[in-house]
């Protein structure tokens, strides 16, 4: 299958509209007894096969597991047609520990670099400046290709924006029809007037669909209340998301959303008008 688009706000750097997300493969905040491995890694095969060739992973999805199982998903999978974002967990964000995180995630992926790596949450207790430290040694480095954050509010970002040499090149957030916090506290806008990509997570699950406007849109655009769901997010400018879809049938209908766009004022529409926003994650609130 054909690989799905790109979509860019800066030069230096362009990411996947749609990417597979691997949370809960191989466990969630702790390894798993093995016994989905198998299936586990199927299930990334089969999204890189769809062409979602963008894997979210990050050292705390189980507990480092989930690393090794997107290792072997992609060890006969061309690297350079591959993009690989990581994440460091809040317990590593010292510079020094930063940078061991990062070269351990690589040992665990089998690979040589990542093509982006994230500060996965804030963590208040260390400074900022001292995380980024560590982001920046890893680029200069060649450990990997670009640094970004994740769930971060608006003034924490221009603050790395600020502190940090190498762009800040994306914010991954909880953002979709029903979570509009990215949007209540202008971080979606900052992220725009920075070039700081939106990585949007969690695009549906818990989000109400059967709802009059997306029903009505679905037919528009002969398209399924998913397609829409996702639709929202890639049709905009600097937004992209990230979907985990273990089911086949679901994965094709998710990489169905991805060869069309929505009408502008289709957005505004569900921006205005999708009914039950909420204006804070229940996940992970911005910080
Ligand atoms: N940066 C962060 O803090 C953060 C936090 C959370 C998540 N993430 C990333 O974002 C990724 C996506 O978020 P998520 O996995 O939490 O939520 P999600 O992708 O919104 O939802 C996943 C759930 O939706 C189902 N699903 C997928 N496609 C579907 C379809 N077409 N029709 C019906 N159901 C469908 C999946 O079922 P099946 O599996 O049965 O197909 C699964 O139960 C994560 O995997 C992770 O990589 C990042």
């Amino acid at each position: 299958m054909a690989a799905i688009e790109l979509k860019s706000l800066r030069d230096d750097f362009s990411i996947p509209a749609l990417g597979q997300g691997t949370w809960r493969l191989g466990g969630a905040t702790e390894r798993s007894s093995g016994e989905n491995d198998v299936a586990d890694v199927a299930v990334i095969c089969r999204a890189l096969e769809a062409g979602l060739h963008h894997i979210d992973t990050a050292e705390m999805y189980g507990a480092g597991h989930a690393e090794e199982l997107v290792a072997a998903a992609i060890a006969d999978f061309p690297r350079e047609r591959l993009f690989l974002t990581g994440k460091v967990w809040k317990n590593h964000l010292r510079a020094g520990e930063v940078v061991a995180a990062a070269k351990e995630s690589l040992r665990r992926l089998k690979t040589d670099y990542l093509d982006l790596y994230l500060i996965h949450q804030v963590n208040l207790e260390i400074p900022l400046g001292e995380t980024l430290e560590g982001m920046n040694r890893l680029v200069k480095e060649g450990v990997v290709r670009h640094i970004g954050v994740s769930n971060f509010h608006r003034t924490r970002l221009l603050e790395a924006i600020a502190l940090s040499p190498a762009p800040i090149v994306a914010n991954e957030l909880h953002y979709n029809l029903q979570v509009r916090e990215a949007e209540c506290t202008g971080t979606l806008e900052a992220c725009r007037a920075n070039g700081v990509m939106v990585i949007a997570w969690r695009p549906l699950r818990g989000v109400a669909l059967d709802v009059p406007l997306v029903t009505e849109l679905a037919a528009k655009y002969h398209a399924t209340p998913v397609q829409v769901a996702l639709n929202f997010l890639i049709s905009q400018p600097g937004v992209v998301a990230l979907v985990k879809a273990s089911d086949p049938r679901h994965l094709a209908e998710n990489v169905g959303a991805a060869s069309w766009r929505m009408e502008e004022e289709d957005v505004e529409r569900l921006r205005r008008e999708y009914p039950g926003q909420r204006s804070v994650s229940e996940a992970v609130p911005l910080l």
